[in-house]
């Protein structure tokens, strides 16, 4: 993002707009790709995290799967390149209609969330005269060490079947009607970055488990750890690729993977947050009392992480870095957006250079959960997506 040329054109550009960093994005499935051959886990790209089409198709090409969340996502995956036989779809609350969509496209796994919804996606697919391929999504009651709203895999969490329920589950697997029973499936939060001391504790869970339904003569055939890998928000230039390096060994060190048995894993974030920035213009600079604030024309509805999780974002002022010795007069401001609510503040104390009104900003770390939870909070435009590669 220091080359000047192109800070200079995208200055130009109507604000605020997402950017996508297409060659990072290449260099981050590139890893993936080749991690994924090495210890031979199956990737499933979780569609939540970003749902553009470009980014979708890019994805796709790599030949990974899709993890999906609703039947929309369903159809979106399908229609951008995924095979069916790579889909996956979780969600505590699946409508009878979702199902309906996931059992007549024959994707490769619904990962059922309760007993009633076991029973019902049964009926369906005997209602169709088809069979459904369902694997249990399982809580496995770890601790993901990471913000209370992404952890998923507490006793306390809407997620997953809990232990006590396992004996029921294995009777109704055994009495379903039109069932395939297809595996495991756990996921235990997002954004975590202690990934030894997690996924080592998920895979050791996940042995327990298989064991428990080996013991009751359920076979286990796909084991699938879901997603949560971490990134490095505070410094995204000095690990613009997430550890995946440090995920795949964990889980290939930690889970015995009997012979036959396949490993996916479901990640949404790590994949694509660092290749997104959004970019912002500053309105305003309005020196107050105690704080001088800077207002610019991004709000929560763009990117609601901070205001939703209080989530930290890279602040980079790009015109600065046009300006001839700017960085060595750095002051201290409250970045802050333009929609009615104190929550829209994108950051306090902030160190930036010295900014002006039209300075181009950068809000880094963009690309997942930004554009996919955007709003129209205000009446606000959606900000558009522009790709490194064409603009
Ligand atoms: N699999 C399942 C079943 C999930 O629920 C999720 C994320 C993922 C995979 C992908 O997790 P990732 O690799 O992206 O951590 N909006 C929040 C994150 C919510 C994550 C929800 N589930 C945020 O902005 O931090």
């Amino acid at each position: 993002m220091n080359d000047v040329k192109r800070i200079a054109r995208l200055q130009q550009m109507r604000t605020p707009f997402y950017l996508y960093d297409m060659e990072l994005l290449a260099r981050t499935l590139d890893e993936v790709s080749a991690l994924s051959a090495r210890y031979g886990i199956e990737v499933h790209y979780a569609v939540k995290a970003n749902p553009e089409e470009r980014i979708l198709r890019s994805i796709a090409a790599r030949g990974f799967g899709a993890d999906c969340v609703s039947g929309n996502e369903v159809k979106c995956a399908l229609g951008n390149g995924f095979p069916a036989g790579r889909i996956v779809f979780a969600g505590v609350g699946k409508t009878d209609e979702e199902i309906e969509t996931a059992v007549r496209s024959g994707i490769f796994s619904i990962n059922c969330e309760s007993l009633p919804e076991m029973k019902v996606i049964d009926e369906i697919a005997s209602g169709l005269g088809l069979r459904a391929r369902v694997s249990a999504r399982v809580n496995p009651d770890i601790d993901a060490h990471t913000h209370k709203y992404i952890t998923t895999g507490l006793d306390e969490n809407k997620f997953g079947i809990s232990r006590y329920d396992f004996d029921a589950l294995i009777k109704l697997i055994r009495e379903s009607k039109s069932l395939d029973f297809n595996g495991l499936h756990i996921h235990v939060g997002s954004q975590i970055t202690d990934v030894e001391q997690v996924f080592s504790l998920e895979c050791e869970r996940v042995n327990e488990i298989v064991s428990y339904f080996e013991n009751q003569g359920i076979e286990i055939e796909n084991i699938d750890l879901g997603g949560g890998l971490g990134i490095d928000y505070l410094e995204p230039d000095k690990h613009p690729v997430a550890d995946f390096g440090t995920w795949f060994k964990t889980i290939s060190s930690h889970l015995h993977v009997r012979p036959g048995v396949k490993v996916h894993v479901e990640p949404g974030r790590s994949l694509v947050a660092q290749c997104g920035t959004l970019c912002t213009r500053v309105l305003y600079v309005k020196p107050g009392r105690e704080k001088t604030f800077l207002i610019v024309d991004a709000g929560m509805n763009d990117l609601i992480r901070p205001a939703l999780y209080g989530a930290y974002h890279r602040i980079d002022n790009l015109s600065a870095a046009l300006r001839d010795g700017s960085d060595g007069n750095m002051k201290k401001y409250d970045v802050v957006g333009p929609v009615c609510e104190s929550s829209d503040t994108w950051g306090e104390g902030r160190e930036l250079p010295e900014s002006f009104r039209g300075d181009l900003m950068a809000i880094r770390s963009a690309g997942a959960y930004g554009q996919a939870m955007a709003s129209r909070y205000n009446l606000r435009d959606f900000a558009k997506a522009y790709y490194t590669d064409n603009i």
